[in-house]
């Protein structure tokens, strides 16, 4: 199975709170925004720089840029808590969005939106905190190779072994980023033991 697990020690002190259940939305929001910038750093380690000299206050100094642009897709709605972290860390990167819902039946997710920016050579960064089935990033994954993407990373904060394989064996060309690979799904194709819905835990949504 092809994902690279984050092992900083902040990665699993956050990861924690995140999966308390007593975590109310306002904390878990600004977790998943922190845990995001650890995740983002290990997503984008093999950047491409290009040489750039820069004026410090005293001397000519050789610096670095960075040379291949990036474009954030969070998929709607829990992959907008990821969101902000990226758009902090990469001031100049483009976002699309795309909308996945899964059905509470069946978990097959059904797509409501989709706006993306012009992709090119850019490193895209998949935001999606829950790969469970791995039915949403599949079909996000088709959504943005249609648009001309090259290269995908997916990121996202807990991993189900299901969701793994899945993408590995229909897109082995993506990389998957995240802080946790989790034991497996139960019947109502939930994360175990994973941190409920991610969405309704962010935005306050569930019913209990
Ligand atoms: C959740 C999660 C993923 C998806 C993962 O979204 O944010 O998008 O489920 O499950 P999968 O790997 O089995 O497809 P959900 O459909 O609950 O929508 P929401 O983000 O709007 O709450
Ligand atoms: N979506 C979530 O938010 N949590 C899960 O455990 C699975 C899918």
């Amino acid at each position: 199975m092809s994902i690279e697990v984050v092992h900083h020690p902040l990665v699993k002190h956050i990861l924690t709170r995140l999966r308390d259940l007593t975590t109310e939305p306002a904390q878990f929001r600004a977790l998943a925004r922190q845990l995001t910038l650890l995740l983002a750093v290990e997503a984008t380690r093999d950047l491409p720089l290009r040489e750039q000299q820069v004026q410090t206050p005293l001397e000519l100094a050789q610096g670095y840029a960075l040379a291949q642009p990036i474009v954030a897709v969070p998929i709607l709605r829990a992959g907008l808590g990821m969101l902000e972290a990226i758009t902090e860390l990469f001031t100049e990167v483009r976002v699309g969005y795309i909308g996945l819902e899964r059905d509470e039946a069946t978990a097959v997710a059904r797509a409501y939106y989709c706006k993306l920016p012009p992709i090119g050579d850019s490193r895209v960064l998949l935001l999606d905190p829950m790969l469970a089935t791995g039915g949403s990033a599949a079909q996000a994954i088709e959504v943005l190779l249609r648009a001309g993407a090259r290269d995908i990373v997916h990121i996202c904060v807990v991993a189900a072994p299901e969701g793994v394989r899945l993408l590995n064996e229909r897109f082995p060309q993506v990389r998957i980023v995240a802080a946790s690979l989790d034991r497996g799904l139960n019947d109502r194709k939930f994360i175990l033991p994973g941190l409920g819905d991610f969405g309704d835990r962010l935005y306050g949504t569930g019913t209990h």
